[in-house]
């Protein structure tokens, strides 16, 4: 694996093989015998905030042996109007690897192009890819797997989260709903590209998509850039809420899962936040885990 842009360009033997990589580090964190990364340094290219993202490379990159740098593109040239490209053909000639977090997807295709240099997606508005390598990682261990199982998406369907859920689904064959309102759902654009047979159905009933479901999803309302549209957001979005009747829905044992941040009383309760916390904080967890395993790969 050369890069790691989305989830959409992966198949579905890289995410388990990924997933099986992630699970050996987990057990064996700080008892490497080989560094994959020794002798590198691996730039860090943040446009957006972040707490998880950020801190899981970090300890990631220097766990496999590596250093990294740390940059806000609003203290970089990038910020003043330097093209990504020239960026990218100068760090690709000085780092050798770069973690980037942006708005723009075809900022990271392009640094990847450019830069020549392996390159991870952290987040762009299209995909989040390493949350839900994660997130696939939490589900192996608290429900045994993805074979046959449901994972039920409420909120802003057609937020990067939704997005590579979908494509998750389709490379990995479980069954997926997107529980959101009609202005959040999946854009038909979108969903004109996913294959006829895709699992990924839609749906405005929230009640209909927690009946069954294995793993209860959500995301915050309000993405990152999507702040100017917050009251609409919240007013809109609120009959999706993931709470105790929603979990009184899903099947027994069922897991609730947030990437994080969670805002309270608005895409989650207040008391399935706390009566989940152990797989959602197990989830954030996973972060340092599946990242360390596509460190691994893409510096191959
Ligand atoms: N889930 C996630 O990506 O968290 P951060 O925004 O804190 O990195
Ligand atoms: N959809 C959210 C994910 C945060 C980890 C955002 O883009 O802000």
């Amino acid at each position: 694996m050369e890069h790691l842009l989305g989830i959409e360009p992966l198949t579905g033997t890289e995410i388990e093989c990924l997933i099986d990589h992630a699970v050996e580090l987990k057990a064996t964190r700080g008892a490497l015998d080989e560094l994959p990364l020794a002798g590198e340094t691996w730039a860090m290219i943040f446009t957006k905030s972040s707490t998880r993202t950020r801190v899981s490379f970090e300890v990631g990159v220097r766990e496999l042996g590596g250093s990294v740098f740390f940059l806000n593109s609003n203290d970089m040239q990038l910020g003043r109007g330097e093209p990504i490209k020239d960026t990218a053909r100068v760090l690709g000639r000085m780092a050798h690897g770069a973690i980037i977090r942006t708005y723009d997807q075809q900022d990271v295709v392009d640094f990847a192009h450019y830069s020549g240099i392996p390159t991870i997606n952290a987040l762009t508005d299209e995909e989040h890819p390493c949350q839900i390598l994660a997130d696939l990682l939490t589900i192996q261990e608290l429900c045994g797997g993805w074979v046959g199982k449901k994972v039920a998406f409420f909120g802003d369907g057609d937020c990067n989260m939704g997005r590579s859920w979908a494509w998750a689904a389709v490379r990995l064959g479980f069954e997926l709903v997107v529980a959101a309102p009609a202005e959040f759902q999946l854009k038909s654009d979108f969903q004109d590209c996913l294959p006829d047979d895709a699992p990924v159905t839609v749906t405005d009933d929230p009640k209909a998509a927690a009946e069954n479901a294995d793993v209860l999803y959500t995301d915050t309302w309000v993405s990152m850039g999507k702040e100017d549209e917050a009251a609409d957001r919240l007013k809109i979005l609120a009959p999706f809420q993931i709470n105790d009747e929603l979990v009184g829905l899903a099947n027994c044992g069922v897991i609730v899962q947030h990437c994080l941040p969670a805002y309270r009383e608005k895409e989650i309760s207040e008391s399935v936040m706390e009566a989940h916390a152990d797989a959602i904080f197990q989830q954030a967890e996973n972060r340092l885990h599946a990242q360390k395993a596509v460190l691994a790969a893409v510096s191959k």
